[in-house]
């Protein structure tokens, strides 16, 4: 029997214009551009405003849908990945298939946070083996700064706001070849954002503890689907980390001997947008035409939850 593999056919991408600069939260906390650039890597973040997360995923849904030359009537299925819907109900998932007009979809959300889109990719790696959906739409959609606290520089430095989408598909060549999923929720108050009871949630952390984590799974995430597909680093031509601090992708790279061109960053631009942040960096490479046929590529992510999991995709 052939095996059939799930091959991301497009990808695309929505930014908000709104740019928050490391200089101007200089004037909201007690903070410096020169501690959160050492710290983080972050130098700036967009803030969707008066965007709503269901506009951001719908542009960059039909992107995606552009570059990978399918009609949104032939979209069976849509996952989207968020923790900052618009609604409880209806799901951002039914929201973007209202906006595109993909009728033909079922549709539904995935909540890991920020290893949404890892998630999300493993539940359509699923549907498509099993031949239930042939065409599916995966888009990730976070306003962060909903449930930032612009009074805690522990944290409002780090978050920003964005969409990716990719659309995917099967077929017989090599694609999305191997996947890892994993959560820990006896840890799970170390990075939460509570609700209260007019609905506003904010953000909490403790720093420390989730860079310890994401360090130590980003390595494990690797290893594993390395040595279970008897490949080495060298085999592979870049790995793309949920976009959160540049010394957690830093350290993990030196742990691993892998080279800087071999890791893909643009964390200093969005700051860390969730579940959005693997497919915003998949968009950009793609578009700048850095990933080429047959390059393997490992995605790994980590988040609240804790959740944590890694997709092995060939180009
Ligand atoms: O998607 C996953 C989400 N979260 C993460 O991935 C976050 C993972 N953790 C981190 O990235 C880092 O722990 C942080 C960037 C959040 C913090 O960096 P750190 O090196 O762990 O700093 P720290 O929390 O140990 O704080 C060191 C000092 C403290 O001051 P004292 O106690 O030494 O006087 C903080 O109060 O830095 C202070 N500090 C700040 N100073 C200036 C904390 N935030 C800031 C700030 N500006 N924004």
């Amino acid at each position: 029997m052939t095996t059939i593999y799930l091959q991301i056919k497009g990808t695309g991408s929505f930014l908000p214009p709104y740019v928050l600069t490391n200089d101007a939260l200089e004037h909201m906390v007690d903070t410096s551009d020169e501690w959160i650039t050492d710290r983080t890597g972050i130098k700036e973040r967009r803030l969707a405003k008066e965007t709503a997360t269901y506009e951001m995923a719908t542009s960059a849904a039909l992107k995606a849908l552009e570059d990978a030359q399918v009609s949104p009537q032939d979209i069976d299925l849509i996952i989207a990945t968020t923790i900052t819907p618009d609604y409880f109900t209806p799901s951002l998932s039914c929201l973007v298939q209202k906006e595109i007009g993909a009728d033909n979809a079922f549709c539904f959300d995935v909540n890991a946070a920020c290893s949404g889109f890892c998630y999300a990719l493993d539940v359509a790696d699923c549907y498509i083996k099993t031949g239930k959906a042939k065409r599916i739409l995966i888009v990730a959609s976070e306003a962060l700064s909903r449930i930032t606290d612009y009074t805690d520089r522990n944290t409002c430095v780090l978050f920003g706001d964005g969409a990716g989408a990719v659309v995917v598909s099967g077929g017989d060549e090599p694609g999305m070849t191997d996947s890892f999923l994993a959560a820990t929720g006896r840890d799970g108050e170390v990075l939460a954002a509570d609700m209260f009871g007019d609905g506003a949630a904010r953000v909490r952390m403790n720093g420390k503890e989730v860079y310890k984590f994401a360090v130590s799974v980003n390595i494990k995430i690797v290893n594993l689907l390395l040595e279970r597909n008897s490949l080495t680093v060298g085999d592979i031509a870049y790995i793309v980390q949920h976009q959160a601090n540049k010394r957690i992708i830093s350290a993990v790279s030196n742990k691993l001997g892998l080279s800087e061109d071999r890791i893909f960053m643009n964390l200093d631009k969005y700051g860390n947008t969730s579940s959005a942040s693997i497919p915003i960096c998949l968009d950009e490479m793609n578009r700048s035409g850095m990933l080429k046929k047959g390059d393997k590529v490992i995605l790994v992510g980590f988040g609240a939850g804790l959740t944590y999991g890694g997709v092995l995709l060939t180009w």
